[in-house]
């Protein structure tokens, strides 16, 4: 297969397509009930740890080999591991993150259906003057209907898959240029909105001072992963953006900028929700049901209360699109490369992955008590496995693949750093992200 030629037209636009494939579900669903279920703020310590070891130096390498490789990720591989003669099996590594990409769009998306749900239900005021019971009863008998959740489940599949399909410059790049400020407008507004409720003080306080007796294995495994999760990165999802990232753009710098964003839209999130949360009096380890249940209560009495929540599922849908429109998209290239039409390949993909979200929507009803893996059902197995296990896997053989396969030349010209500064980034990854991720995987599955 040969060179894409397709390029982001701009640097603006490569950062704003990876905050976008990064800030999404990871940074406004996930941290906070993560942070709640795993003692507050011990938990947001370790991830910015992790983040600053392991996610940065690692979106740096798999950037770089998308970059260097300039072809779908599966195909990438194929072609370095062929010019810098070593086995060709790393093409595999492809794959394996098109299969972990593969399941993470498929609950993706039905968590994202629910913010279409809530986000329609605020605008038609259906939470106001109801109390906290009824709200939340009202969130069961949601997840207790698997045709409304098919319904939203399957309209965000097709707004994803429609911008998939209409290619980089007239989809991704379009669609991310105009949900990231919006975005950030949204945050910022709800954010200060925060600062002005009762709970404001004790959300800062559940989240900035860290109880580190409250760490053990499982609080730094689920830290790591959702570092991983966050930024994007492990799944070749990012390499496949890299591949269209302009010649003369500086990688770490842009990556420093996602990774920074990152963490502040978390941080803004976490501190809106958990203001919330406790001027409410209510229960911050709620898990994947927190949002959707303590938004609608706090915000169902308040004068104007319905635009604040209308606005803070707007945020989480926008969030969501852009990050999908990535976990999509290597697996359509590689197809793409392989001679297929871009709209015939999205429409593929789609309809697989829509078909297995239906095992998640079913999670909740008929196949809540299958357990598919050590007392998991479906929905627990896909938000669990392949964040906190396939991309800390796939993310050490990127790593691996980037500073002991390729070869330096190549590297240092696609990072676009000096060599000196290269030999700095390499060596982090060599002895302490790749150690770091292969300890904490290997103590967990002990
Ligand atoms: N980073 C996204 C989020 O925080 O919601 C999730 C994600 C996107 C994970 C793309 C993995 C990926 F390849």
């Amino acid at each position: 297969m040969n060179e894409t030629l397709e390029r982001w037209q701009s640097r603006r636009a490569f950062i704003l397509a990876v905050t976008g494939a990064a800030v999404g579900l990871g940074n406004i669903w996930r941290f906070p009930y993560m942070t709640g279920e795993n003692g507050g703020a011990a938990f947001l310590l370790l991830y910015v740890v992790f983040v600053a070891l392991l996610g940065l130096p690692m979106m740096m390498a798999e950037i770089m080999i998308g970059r260097a490789g300039r072809r779908s990720p599966m195909q990438a591989l194929a072609f370095l591991a062929d010019e810098a003669g070593v086995s060709p099996l790393w093409r595999w590594l492809g794959l394996f993150g098109a299969m972990t990409t593969f399941f993470i769009l498929s609950f993706y998306s039905v968590v994202s259906g629910w913010s279409i749900e809530y986000l329609v239900g605020a605008v038609n005021g259906d939470f106001v003057g109801r109390s906290a019971p009824q709200i939340g009863s009202g969130f069961e008998a949601f997840l207790l209907d698997p045709l409304r959740m098919t319904f939203n489940h399957t309209l965000f599949m097709l707004l994803t898959m429609s911008v998939v399909a209409a290619g980089i410059n007239s989809g991704l790049e379009k669609l991310n240029n105009v949900m990231m400020p919006l975005l950030y407008l949204i945050l910022l507004v709800l954010g200060g909105y925060a600062v002005t409720t009762a709970g404001f003080g004790e959300a800062m306080h559940w989240l900035f001072t860290p109880d580190l007796a409250a760490i053990d294995l499982t609080v730094v495994l689920n830290a790591m992963g959702h570092a991983f999760f966050t930024l994007a990165v492990g799944a070749c999802a990012l390499m496949a953006y890299g591949a269209y990232m302009p010649d003369d753009q500086s990688l770490p710098r842009a990556v420093f900028a996602v990774a920074l964003l990152d963490i502040a839209v978390a941080l803004l999130s976490g501190i809106a929700i958990f203001s919330v949360v406790f001027s409410h009096g209510l229960d911050p380890t709620e898990g994947p049901g927190l949002m959707f249940v303590t938004l609608p209560v706090a915000f169902s009495g308040l004068p104007g209360g319905q635009l604040w929540l209308g606005a803070f599922f707007l945020l989480l849908l926008v969030a969501t699109w852009t990050s999908s429109i990535n976990l999509a998209e290597p697996m359509v290239a590689m197809l793409v490369g392989r001679g297929w039409r871009r709209g015939r390949a999205a429409t593929l993909i789609g309809a697989l992955v829509w078909l297995v979200g239906l095992l998640s929507v079913l999670s909740f009803s008929s196949l809540k008590d299958v357990h598919w893996f050590v007392g998991m059902n479906f929905f627990a197995l896909v938000t669990t496995v392949p964040p906190d296990i396939f991309l800390p896997i796939g993310g050490l053989l990127i790593a691996i693949f980037a500073v002991w396969r390729m070869p330096k030349e190549a590297a240092i010209s696609a990072l676009g750093v000096s060599p000196g500064r290269f030999v700095i980034w390499r060596t982090l990854v060599r002895y302490v992200s790749i150690p770091l991720t292969a300890i904490v995987l290997l103590s967990s599955l002990i």
